[in-house]
C-alpha cells in the first residue's frame, strides 16, 4: 500500500547550493495495508523528514514514493488534494486550533471536505466516542490534557477515513501513562483497518509492542534489530 524505493534526501544551507551530508541516503520500505510500524532512530536522523516526504511536505532529490493508486513522481496538481486525503497526520505539538472546541476542531476536517451539517454532526461523535473524548467534545484545547489534545487530533486527522496514518514523535509531549494509553489507541485504529506509521526516537516506549520496527540510521532503513 506505501511503497518507498530508494529515496534519497539532502538539505542545503541557507541559499548556498552546496548540499549538506545527505540526511536520506537510500530509504526503501513497504508497509502493508492495515499494517502498523515504528520507524525508529536518535534524535536528527531523519524521521521527520521522512514523513514529510510521504504527506508531501517535501520533496525527495530522487525515488519513489507509492501510496495506493498515486505515485508522488508522476502525480498531477489537481490530485494532490485528493492524495492528501488519504493521509492522516499527527504530531507531537498536536496542532489544534486554540479558538475552537475539540467538537468544533475534528468538525473542521470534515468542513473542509464540504460535508453536510448532518454527517458532520454523526461523524464527530463516532469519533469522539473512539477517542474517549465525548464528554469532553465542548472544551477548548487549553482546558484539556496533553493526552486528550493528542486524542483530538487523531480523531481530527481520522475524520476523513485515510488509508494511512502517520504520527510523527507523538508521545513526545506526553507522560509515560499517556503514552502508553496513546499506543493503545493507536493500536485499537490499526485493528479497524487503518495503516499507521509511527516515528519515535523513544526505543524504550515500544520495545515491547508487537509491531514491526524499521530503524533508520546512516540515511538507511532496517528492519527488526535491536
Ligand atoms: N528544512 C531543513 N533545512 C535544513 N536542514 C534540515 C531541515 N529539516 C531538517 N533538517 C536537518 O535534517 C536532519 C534530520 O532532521 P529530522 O527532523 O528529520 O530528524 P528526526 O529524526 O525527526 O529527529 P527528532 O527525533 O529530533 O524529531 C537534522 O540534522 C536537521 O537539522
Ligand atoms: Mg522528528
Amino acid at each position: 500500500m506505501l511503497i518507498i524505493r530508494h529515496l534519497k534526501k539532502s538539505y542545503h544551507y541557507g541559499s548556498s547550493d552546496k548540499p549538506v551530508t545527505p540526511i536520506l541516503v537510500d530509504v526503501s520500505m513497504e508497509l502493508g495495508k492495515g499494517e502498523m510500524a515504528f520507524l525508529v532512530g536518535p534524535s536528527g536522523v531523519g524521521k521527520s523528514t521522512l514523513l514529510k516526504m510521504i504527506y508531501l511536505e517535501e520533496k525527495p532529490d530522487s525515488g519513489e514514493v507509492i501510496l495506493g493508486p498515486f505515485n508522488f513522481t508522476h502525480i498531477k496538481k489537481n490530485q494532490i488534494p485528493v492524495l492528501r486525503r488519504q493521509l492522516g497526520v499527527i504530531f507531537q505539538d498536536f496542532k489544534l486550533i486554540p479558538e475552537r472546541t475539540a467538537r468544533e476542531n475534528i468538525a473542521l476536517a470534515l468542513e473542509v471536505v464540504g460535508k453536510s451539517k448532518k454527517e458532520i454532526s454523526s461523524r464527530v461523535t463516532d469519533l469522539l466516542r473512539l477517542v474517549g473524548l465525548l464528554d469532553r467534545r465542548n472544551n477548548y484545547p487549553d482546558q484539556l490534557s496533553g493526552g486528550e489534545c493528542q486524542r483530538v487530533a487523531i480523531a481530527r486527522a481520522l475524520a476523513n477515513e485515510p488509508l494511512l496514518l502517520l504520527a510523527d514523535e507523538p508521545t513526545g509531549n506526553l507522560d509515560h501513562d499517556n503514552s502508553q494509553s496513546l499506543l493503545e489507541l493507536l493500536g485499537r485504529i490499526n485493528v479497524r483497518g487503518c495503516s499507521i506509521l509511527m516515528a519515535t526516537h523513544n526505543i524504550a516506549l515500544i520495545a515491547q509492542m508487537p509491531y514491526r520496527k524499521l530503524f533508520l540510521s546512516n540515511g538507511k532503513i532496517r528492519e527488526n534489530e535491536n
